[in-house]
């Protein structure tokens, strides 16, 4: 999907394989492997996956779906295709709405991925040869509140993910994604296996899949939702973008649900690599964004070659968490380039110099004890606050104007066309499902959520 300002006709990735690797790419990061066990472990454990796991059914991949409908059928940035599907009209505005959560978001996931790549670095050099449980907490600690080192792999991981959104090597990043992504995934499950062997696994086990009700909040079910729509890189117009580069002959329904179901068994495996450990070790499952650097350091310390595959694990996920990033900053570079015309480089680095200087307030105000640490509005510093805003405001609400403008704007008989391919699929009846559930039942979910969340109805 090569792209330059001066091609006229959109190029499109070289097959079907092509663009599940490349969505997948974009949906898989720092969302399964840091996000989401951390949050599992702070709100409960088995109640919030089950309510995770309907937001991605009944909300995320229903939206996935719609926002590959635009994508496709306009070619366009997500502002340029709204201003084609419904001239002169106010949508333009969830365009703009995810140029804005994507400077959010990337404001933290840089931090965060800084932390990655220096972890990576750390495994390199030998670091966490003589690890424990003891030392892996205060070795967190120094990282997140450093700090300079943070800030250095902050810049570091910009300075990165610029240079490859400058070459427009995307084709380059198909095939990285191809060839990683099933190494990544092994990897998982090496650590599955043996965190699944440590004593008292089954207890962190229980944890994760026991459901139980009593510990959900309306704040846990507004989490949930929100990292749904984070997980599927959802309700800021990744998915557009990226299905704006779809071949015509995609079934959408099956790289939706494909893209979907992948993402979720990784996260999954990410939980069930973590929790066992947390448990062994006797730490707190609700020790928040540094679980997964104090937890991994360990499982491998107890396993041979284990420091190698520490390395290939931080490794693996550096690239993951660069796929990602690649394809939040892709959002606001195709509008400033196809809407506001700019050349392509000068884009990526004004957004760039922009992410580094907010992204620098996210990176020391990460933990209690770092310098902006102390400074709190409304009882969140600036990096809960870029994450909380994205996450549990605009993506969820992002996806609430999707669903209605795919629902109840968009003609049914235009979406049915898109969806089948003009005729060379037979949906009947998965299109009348999804048709029902995204005109219905997706809105009136996220609006009980939001009520819910705002303290309106009580659930
Ligand atoms: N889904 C990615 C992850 O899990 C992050 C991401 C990429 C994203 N593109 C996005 C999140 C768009 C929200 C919106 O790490």
């Amino acid at each position: 999907m090569a792209k330059s300002d001066k091609t006229a006709v959109r190029e499109t990735f070289s097959s079907g394989l092509a663009v599940f690797f490349a969505t997948l790419g974009s949906a898989v990061g720092l969302g399964n492997i840091w996000k989401f066990p951390y949050l599992t472990g702070e709100y409960g454990g088995g109640a919030f996956l089950f309510i995770y796991l309907l937001c991605i059914l009944f909300v995320g991949i229903p939206i996935m779906i719609g926002e590959f409908y635009i994508g496709r059928k306009t070619r366009q940035n997500p502002v340029g295709a709204y201003k084609q599907l419904s001239p002169d009209s106010y949508w333009k505005i969830n365009g703009f709405m995810g140029v804005i959560a994507a400077y959010l978001i990337m404001f933290f996931y840089s931090c965060v991925a800084g932390w990655v790549y220096f972890y990576f670095f750390k495994a390199l050099i030998g670091d966490f040869s003589s690890i424990t449980m003891a030392t892996a907490k205060a070795e967190f600690g120094s990282v997140v509140i450093g700090p300079f080192a943070p800030l250095f792999w902050q810049f570091f991981v910009l300075t990165v993910v610029a240079a490859i959104l400058i070459k427009g090597v995307e084709k380059g990043i198909e095939r990285i994604t191809k060839t990683l992504m099933p190494v990544l995934f092994l990897l998982i499950i090496i650590c599955d296996i043996r965190a699944l062997t440590l004593p008292g696994a089954g207890e962190g086990l229980n944890f994760l899949f026991h459901v139980d009700f009593s510990k959900l909040t309306s704040v846990a079910i507004l989490t949930a939702l929100g990292l749904a729509f984070f997980k599927l890189s959802l309700g800021m117009g990744t998915m557009l973008t990226y299905g704006s580069y779809f071949t015509k002959d995609n079934n959408l329904f099956g790289t939706a649900s494909k893209v979907a179901l992948s993402d979720t068994i990784v996260s999954m495996l990410a939980g069930i690599a973590i929790f066992p450990t947390v448990f062994s070790f006797g730490m707190e499952p609700s020790a928040g964004p540094g679980l997964l650097f104090m937890t991994i350091p360990l499982v491998f310390s107890q396993m041979p070659l284990g420091s190698i595959l520490l390395v290939a694990f931080f490794f693996l996920t550096s690239i993951a968490a660069t796929t990602a990033m690649i394809s939040i900053v892709e959002v606001v570079t195709a509008y400033f380039v196809e809407e506001r015309k700019m050349n392509r480089t000068k884009a990526v680095v004004i957004n760039s110099l922009v992410i580094a200087v907010v992204g620098v307030l996210a990176t020391l105000s990460a933990d209690k004890d770092s310098l902006l640490g102390g400074m709190t509005f409304f009882g969140k510093g600036f990096f809960d606050w870029f994450d909380y805003l994205s996450s549990n405001v605009l993506l969820p609400v992002g996806g609430l104007l999707i669903a209605l403008f795919i629902g109840h704007v968009t003609k049914k008989q235009d979406l049915k066309e898109e969806l089948s391919n003009q005729g060379t699929l037979a949906i009947d009846f998965i299109f009348e499902a999804f048709y029902f559930i995204i005109r219905y039942v997706t809105p009136i979910l996220l609006i009980i959520v939001f009520l819910n969340a705002i303290g309106i109805i009580k659930v």
